[in-house]
């Protein structure tokens, strides 16, 4: 009798030494679309790097990059119904969510990075972060990826070289139409089809930063790229109410400080790719990038600045006023 009352209490202490150590960390996945020698691969996995530092045993990151888990247009659904807790869609990507973020496929609505720096840190911007509360999403943070540049199948000077040439475009009605503006045939598709598309011709451009034309190899099939700047591919970090509210309060405040400083390596590796990445490609010979002359420049902002009037009412005219004025 006496060895059974020892054995239980014995069997009871190692359950309660136990119990603390067999606690399962809680898993964060990041999904992602793009290669991991990215901003957005290189962010995701510094991530990493600083949770199973600081918060070893306690929360676990799963990277998942390349479209491997989810593509673009079901990550954030997935997230909702708790299948991944974390993303970083571009913001182009947001359309179902809210209409706010449309903001940034306003082409040539910031002349560069500092701008878009400058506006996303004022007040205005931090509250878009907000937009997709509603929606049961948190954002956690802008990425910067950089500038967007065109590729095609046949040198891009002029708006009118663009005409009934057909482009991929991610999922927004601001980019489609700003390709209808310049007489081009504007086609939603997910980033992991875009090397196919253009490889066997279903598709004749797309539009894109030095970093992801570099990774996917998008050059190697596009025998021109215009530097054209004319828009803005920049992510939102993102995670689901339900999951961010969930964590334990000191656990939370941890995850976060480690993406602030994952967010600002990944801009750090933005603005260093946006320069190594094109001369990549241009040391590659494969494709050859076009420089346009002032003149030139001006018909693509000629043709293409008034899509800002027709998505005015959705996106209000004081956001586009307050993203505007950070050019100065
Ligand atoms: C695209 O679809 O072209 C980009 O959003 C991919 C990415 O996440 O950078």
């Amino acid at each position: 009798m006496r060895l059974r009352l020892l054995t239980a209490v014995l069997a009871l202490a190692a359950m309660v030494m136990a119990g603390p150590l067999a606690a399962k960390p809680i898993i964060i996945k990041f999904s992602h679309v793009v290669a991991e020698n990215t901003p957005k691969g290189q962010m995701a996995n510094k991530f990493k790097e600083l949770v199973d530092q600081r918060l070893a045993g306690k929360v676990e990151v799963e990277v998942y990059p390349n479209s491997q888990l989810f593509g673009d247009n079901k990550v954030l659904e997935a997230m909702l119904l708790g299948d991944v807790q974390m993303a970083a869609p571009s913001l182009s990507k947001f359309k179902r969510y809210t209409k706010k973020l449309q903001l940034f496929d306003l082409p040539f609505l910031f002349k560069d990075m500092t701008a878009v720096e400058r506006f996303q840190k004022s007040p205005a911007g931090q509250q878009l972060l907000d937009s997709v509360n509603r929606k049961g999403l948190v954002g956690l943070g802008y990425l910067h990826n950089g500038m967007k540049q065109l590729s095609a199948s046949r040198p891009l000077r002029v708006p009118a070289d663009a005409k009934n040439l057909k482009f991929r475009i991610m999922s927004s009605d601001v980019l489609a139409a700003q390709f209808e503006a310049v007489g081009g045939v504007p086609l939603k598709k997910p980033f992991s089809e875009v090397f196919t598309l253009l490889q066997t011709k279903a598709i004749d451009g797309q539009e894109n930063t030095w970093s992801n034309i570099y990774s996917k190899k998008f050059y190697e099939v596009q025998p021109y790229i215009t530097e054209s700047n004319h828009g803005l591919l920049d992510y939102m970090v993102v995670t689901s109410r339900e999951f961010w509210m969930g964590l334990p309060d000191d656990v939370r405040a941890e995850v976060k400080k480690a993406l602030d400083e994952a967010i600002a390596f990944g801009n750090q590796v933005a603005a260093e790719k946006a320069v190594a990445d094109k001369q990549k490609i241009i040391d590659s010979g494969r494709s050859e990038v076009i420089e346009l002359t002032p003149a030139e420049r001006a018909q693509w902002v000629a043709v293409m600045k008034p899509v800002w009037k027709k998505f005015e009412g959705q996106i209000g005219r004081d956001l586009i006023d307050a993203a505007y004025n950070a050019n100065k």
